[in-house]
């Protein structure tokens, strides 16, 4: 058996009771902390599941899983401890095929999640459109899909959520200042005046946890100091009174 149990928003505090009488049952732990910036203590949640914890890489589990996470399911109760909701990663649906196909039984404990926590800035969460995710630019990769799903979100008056690139192993998370800049560079290229300085945009930090949320305009936030990862970053498309009255108690100039 597999459990896929999500740890929250923000850290180990986060975990549900649900999750933990499970845990206290399971044979086998592991974890995965790169597909968020995640904010758990590794010993502060092994002394909570009074478990010794297996964390697992992005090749471990994406290349690998039937030589570790599949190997013990097939054998024994076994959980993997994901940030924020399992569902809300394409790996974990992939696990969850795996492991179906291999006849192992699997069950889902939710967490809370980036996709419920930006309601927090007051837009309304069933007014947002295609997600998008900003990628760290490499010399020969600048892709500018983030610009174009965000002019498709602003065509249907869509609010769009960017979410930002982190690559743990190297200890690099995009800050919303970093993912400001690259759609700013995009623009200066495509120049369809679809994210400019004067663009209206969300930037939050540390959902969950510390958080901060300011909006303004991009020239006013893109040298504000968020602190520590995670960030996202939200162009708002049209807006509701109730909405505008909620953005106008984060606003910063
Ligand atoms: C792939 S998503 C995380 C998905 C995760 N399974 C979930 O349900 O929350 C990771 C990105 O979401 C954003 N994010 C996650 N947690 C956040 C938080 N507490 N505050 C702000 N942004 C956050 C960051 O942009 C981060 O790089």
């Amino acid at each position: 058996m597999l459990y896929l149990i999500g740890l929250g928003i923000y850290d180990e505090r986060d975990i549900t009771l649900r999750a933990l009488e499970v845990l206290r049952d399971v044979e086998s732990v592991y974890a995965e902390f790169y597909t968020s910036a995640s904010n758990v203590n590794l010993k502060n949640l092994e002394e909570l599941v009074g478990k010794k914890i297996h964390v697992l890489s992005r090749c471990d589990l994406e290349e690998h899983p039937e030589g570790n996470v599949l190997k013990d399911s097939s054998k024994k109760e076994t959980a993997l401890l994901t940030p924020g909701d399992p569902m809300v990663a394409t790996t974990h649906v992939d696990i969850i095929l795996r492991a179906r196909k291999l006849g192992i039984k699997t069950r889902v404990i939710h967490g809370s999640s980036i996709y419920s926590a930006v309601a927090e800035t007051g837009l309304q969460i069933y007014k947002f459109g295609r997600t998008t995710s900003i990628p760290f630019p490499e010399k020969s990769y600048y892709p500018t899909s983030p610009y174009d799903v965000l002019r498709e979100n602003l065509k249907t008056g869509l609010h769009t959520l960017f979410l930002l690139d982190i690559k743990p192993e190297e200890s690099r998370f995009m800050s919303v200042n970093d993912a400001i800049r690259i759609l700013l560079r995009i623009e200066e290229k495509k120049k369809e005046g679809i994210f400019t300085e004067e663009t209206r945009c969300l930037s939050a930090a540390r959902l969950g946890g510390n958080s901060i949320i300011r909006y303004g305009r991009v020239r006013d936030l893109m040298d504000y100091d968020f602190g520590r990862p995670p960030h996202v970053l939200i162009v708002p498309g049209k807006l509701h009174f109730m909405e505008e009255e909620m953005l106008k108690t984060f606003a910063h100039s």
